[in-house]
């Protein structure tokens, strides 16, 4: 007999690793002698019981696929206080004490007001954009970024055949992560983000026309999602540089494929410490990744803390696009 019943589910937007994370929930908590139910649809599952119970096999072959078996959504319901207050009915109902909640911010904040119910949450990280304050890293972040790369080694190729100046738009909503390090992994002239201001005649323009001179002669911008504009930019570089510019827009292809090794090890690890935390009966709580050791700490000093960008990366990245 079960000592205690806990769940997991998978909130906002998906990413590369959540599997691994739902794994490790349901095997640890079946290690540590607890019965586990996956909550379909993120938050929706708990307002419209569409949920499953989980054994050891159920998590068998998902380690190394990106998406998450347990679907994921962005809940309208959930957002109003009569949607929380159903969700923890529910939750009492089938004797859930504990959730383990893998999403981004949105989802934490949801998670918190669960919390208040009397439901103890913890949440695991998980997406791409790496804009969570409290941790140094989320799950799927890796991935996409390696995905992100790869796409642009590809353009560049052709941009290089061509002598021609690619844009590309990488993914990260208001947060320049993956563009600052996907920038620097491709050798991107540019890299613009939300965090730091630029000047896009002086520091892309006025930057190309330099490396020109020096002999260069096919171009990478990298333009994060929350900068935006990238079908300007393109149009403005072919017009003042006379330098023939294409832009894409990578998109939804850097939220999917099968996840880094590092997705897979820290989704694995995040989600037996989220176990724990609910094993010792603490609630309330986000797993977060602080100088490179898993840690938990309090989901309302986490939700908290403000992200920022690693300012000295992006000068490095400055210094050596010349
Ligand atoms: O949060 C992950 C993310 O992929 C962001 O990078 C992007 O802004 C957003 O989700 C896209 O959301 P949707 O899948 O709803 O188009």
């Amino acid at each position: 007999m079960a000592e205690k019943t806990i769940a997991v589910l998978t909130s906002g937007g998906d990413a590369p690793g959540m599997n691994a994370a739902i794994r490790a929930v349901v095997r640890a908590g079946i290690a540590n002698n607890m019965k586990v139910i996956g909550v379909r649809r993120g938050y929706n599952g708990l307002l419209e019981n569409d949920v499953i119970d989980m054994d050891l096999r159920s998590v068998s072959d998902i380690i190394h696929k990106g998406g998450t078996l347990l679907y994921t959504a962005r809940s309208e319901e959930y957002n109003s206080s009569e949607g929380v207050k159903k969700a923890a009915e529910f939750c009492r109902n089938l004797g859930i004490s504990g959730l383990v909640v893998i999403g981004g911010d949105g989802s934490f904040r949801g998670a918190r007001e669960l919390s208040a119910e009397g439901i103890q949450v913890v949440g695991i990280p998980g997406t791409i954009d790496n804009d969570i304050a409290c941790t140094e890293y989320t799950i799927g972040f890796d991935t996409a970024m390696n995905t992100a790369m790869e796409m642009v080694d590809k353009i560049r190729d052709t941009a290089q055949s061509h002598n021609r100046c690619s844009l590309v738009e990488v993914m990260g909503r208001r947060c320049g992560d993956v563009a600052l390090k996907t920038g620097i992994a491709v050798g991107a002239t540019a890299i613009l983000v939300p965090e730091v201001p630029f000047n896009f005649e002086r520091d892309v323009i006025a930057k190309m026309l330099k490396t020109q001179k020096t002999g260069k002669k096919h171009f990478i911008i990298i333009v994060a999602e929350g900068v935006g504009g990238i079908d300007y930019f393109t149009r403005r570089i072919q017009e003042a540089t006379g330098i023939e510019a294409r832009g894409t827009v990578l998109g939804h292809v850097q939220r999917g494929g099968s996840p880094t090794l590092r997705d897979r090890v820290m989704a694995s690890n995040m989600g037996h410490r989220a176990v724990e935390c609910l094993r010792d009966g603490i609630g309330n709580r986000i797993i977060a990744v602080q100088n490179g050791k898993v840690i938990d700490l309090d989901i309302n000093e986490a939700l908290n803390m403000k992200k920022t960008i690693d300012r000295d990366l992006y000068n490095v990245a400055l210094e050596i696009s010349i």
